[in-house]
């Protein structure tokens, strides 16, 4: 049995074992391929994890381990070092560890999809946390200047108050990398100006659960571009399972 799977302090519903148990079954894999949950009370005990899982090929790292996991590691891909954090680790042939970051593909692909071409002037990230990093590097690599909003003056470089009319319409594209709406506090959106935005606005949440959030119906009735974190959701899977088969 070739083995794959997702570490975790705590895991309970997980969308990457649905993901990839249908995805073994819609390609006929289920009786050499098994994903697995394993919740870990302290990242060092991936160590026996990764001794005693016979068949380990790869597995994924979620919260709170996406940074401390990297000790553990023997190498990393160039983008898990820039960002400082890992969402996917591969055993190598040698038996040693790569960290990577798959999460970038994900805001990649969402980017491609939502913004085109468009020409956004610049962009607000919301949320000073692990994926705003992974969404600052990307922004970075495209040229597309941003501005970290965080709820304190100290963690980003400007601050939900300060969201004033000029600023809301050089940046016409947030991406929110808060929390905020997630499952179950589906009627929460980020304390942002809603209707100093337009039809040449884009949004983007990384939120995926609802599907529809209320950052994007609150842009949506305004006429602006929306999409939820759905789309990254898939395409970071679909790149970890790349990474483990290439
Ligand atoms: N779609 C995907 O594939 C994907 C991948 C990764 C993450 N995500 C989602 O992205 C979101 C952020 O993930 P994360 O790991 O970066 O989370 P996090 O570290 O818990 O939070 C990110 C940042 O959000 C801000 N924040 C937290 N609670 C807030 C609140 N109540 N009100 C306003 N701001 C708040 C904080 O920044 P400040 O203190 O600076 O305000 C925090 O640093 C989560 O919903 C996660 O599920 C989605």
């Amino acid at each position: 049995m070739r083995r794959y799977g997702l570490i975790g302090k705590v895991l309970g519903h997980s969308f990457s074992a649905r993901y990839f148990a249908q995805k073994f079954e819609r390609e006929g894999l289920s009786s050499v391929c098994h994903y697995g949950l394993y919740e870990l009370p302290e990242i060092g005990d991936v160590v026996r994890f990764v001794q005693e899982t016979e068949g380990l090929v790869g597995f994924n790292v979620t919260i709170p381990y996406k940074q401390q996991i990297i000790p553990y590691l023997d190498s990393l891909s160039a983008e898990a070092a820039n960002i400082g954090a890992v969402n996917c680790v591969k055993i190598m042939p040698d038996g040693t560890l790569k960290g990577y970051n798959t999460d970038v593909d994900g805001v990649r692909f969402t980017l491609d999809r939502l913004v085109g071409s468009a020409d956004v002037g610049g962009a607000l990230v919301l949320g000073s946390g692990g994926a705003s990093q992974a969404v600052k590097y990307v922004l970075e690599e495209r040229g597309i200047p941003y501005m970290i909003v965080s709820r304190e003056q100290s963690k980003g470089d400007i601050t939900y108050d300060q969201l004033m009319r000029e600023v809301m319409a050089d940046n016409r594209l947030i991406i929110n990398a808060s929390p905020v709406g997630m499952y179950p506090h589906v009627d929460d959106a980020p304390a942002i100006p809603y209707n100093l935005l337009s039809s040449s606005h884009y949004l983007f949440d990384l939120v995926y659960n609802p599907e529809r959030t209320k950052f994007m119906e609150l842009g949506s009735e305004i006429g602006a571009h929306a999409v939820s974190g759905l789309d990254m959701l898939y395409t970071q899977a679909e790149s970890a399972w790349k990474i483990w088969n290439e």
